[in-house]
């Protein structure tokens, strides 16, 4: 099976390249900007052709938040358009398409983890890109799979973890949200998930899917501050602050955990607690 990764150089794409080395069945093409434009289709179709592609994983995103209030044109031109133009080549070459959602497509006012069929209510521009990306995925490509996640981080590029491990080393206090609750997610995880399911999947079946995936447990961001620094050994003070005293452009949901039940049970994931994960991250940096 050949599968083409979308945004290639960004946290998910890239563990995704850095699990596919010992992933003997498949093959994987791996691109992003400037070579592969998601919005330009002669381009994904030139790509897909070459490659003979049968799946495609759409790791790429404008995932700048507070920018995209700022931005909607490039936001929507990504995380919608782009969306659409790889759900219909994908339509156009029969091929499986494993697109990337969010947790911020949910406005944060549930009490219990949110299932795939919970009602939407994005807060800002990011959320509502990718929630009108899903929709047009789910309208055009016959076959696909979209996995919403959460606090993704990873060793690489810009993430709330390695933000932390360097403010952790420069400061000696910290001030952190405590009233956002969600869950984090390793993209080392979220990568062996997506390529476990890719091992079996059924090519002769079409799928029409939601999933959430995150890692398991719950935190704010100020637990997974402090977890940070107590891995670390960091001596910088994190002190629990709430979002009006950390005002940002885009508003963000309190409470975005999601709940795993469908993804776990369907495709046998054993998902690890997001503390594991961390430790696992950090022991590298
Ligand atoms: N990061 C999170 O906390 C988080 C949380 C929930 C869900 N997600 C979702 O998870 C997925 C992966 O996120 P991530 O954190 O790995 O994102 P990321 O690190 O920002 O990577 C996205 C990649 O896509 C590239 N890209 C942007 N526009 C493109 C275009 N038109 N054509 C091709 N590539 C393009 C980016 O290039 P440039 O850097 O040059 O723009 C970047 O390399 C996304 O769907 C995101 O919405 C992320």
């Amino acid at each position: 099976m050949n599968v083409l990764v979308t945004g290639s150089l960004g946290q998910l794409g890239s563990e995704i390249l850095a699990l596919s080395g010992r992933d003997g069945n498949k093959r994987y093409y791996f691109y992003d900007l400037p070579e592969l434009d998601i919005t330009d289709k002669k381009a994904v179709e030139h790509v897909c052709g070459n490659h003979d592609i049968d799946a495609i994983v759409n790791c790429a995103a404008y995932t700048a938040v507070d920018n995209a209030e700022d931005n909607s044109v490039s936001a929507y031109r990504v995380n919608r358009d782009g969306a659409a133009v790889l759900a219909e080549v994908a339509k156009d070459r029969d091929a499986l398409l494993v697109h990337i959602s969010t947790d911020y497509v949910f406005d944060g006012k549930a009490y219990k983890p949110y299932r795939e069929h919970d009602p939407v209510s994005p807060l800002g521009v990011y959320g509502k890109s990718k929630w009108e990306g899903e929709e047009l995925v789910r309208q055009i490509a016959p076959s696909y799979m979209i996995i919403r996640t959460s606090w993704l981080y990873s060793s690489y590029g810009n993430n709330f973890a390695r933000t932390m491990l360097r403010l952790g080393d420069e400061r000696e206090l910290l001030k952190v949200v405590f009233d956002q609750v969600g869950t984090p997610t390793l993209a080392a995880d979220l990568a062996g998930a997506i390529m476990a399911i890719l091992d079996r999947y059924d090519r002769g079946d079409a799928y029409a899917e939601v999933y959430h995936y995150s890692n398991e447990g719950i935190c704010s961001w100020y637990d997974f501050a402090k977890a940070i620094m107590k891995i670390k050994n960091l001596k910088c003070k994190v002190l629990p602050v709430e979002s009006k005293e950390y005002p940002t452009k885009a508003r963000r949901p309190h409470y975005s955990v999601l709940h795993k039940g469908k993804i776990r049970q369907e495709w046998g994931l054993d998902i690890p607690h997001w503390y594991d994960s961390l430790e696992k991250m950090l022991a590298g940096c």
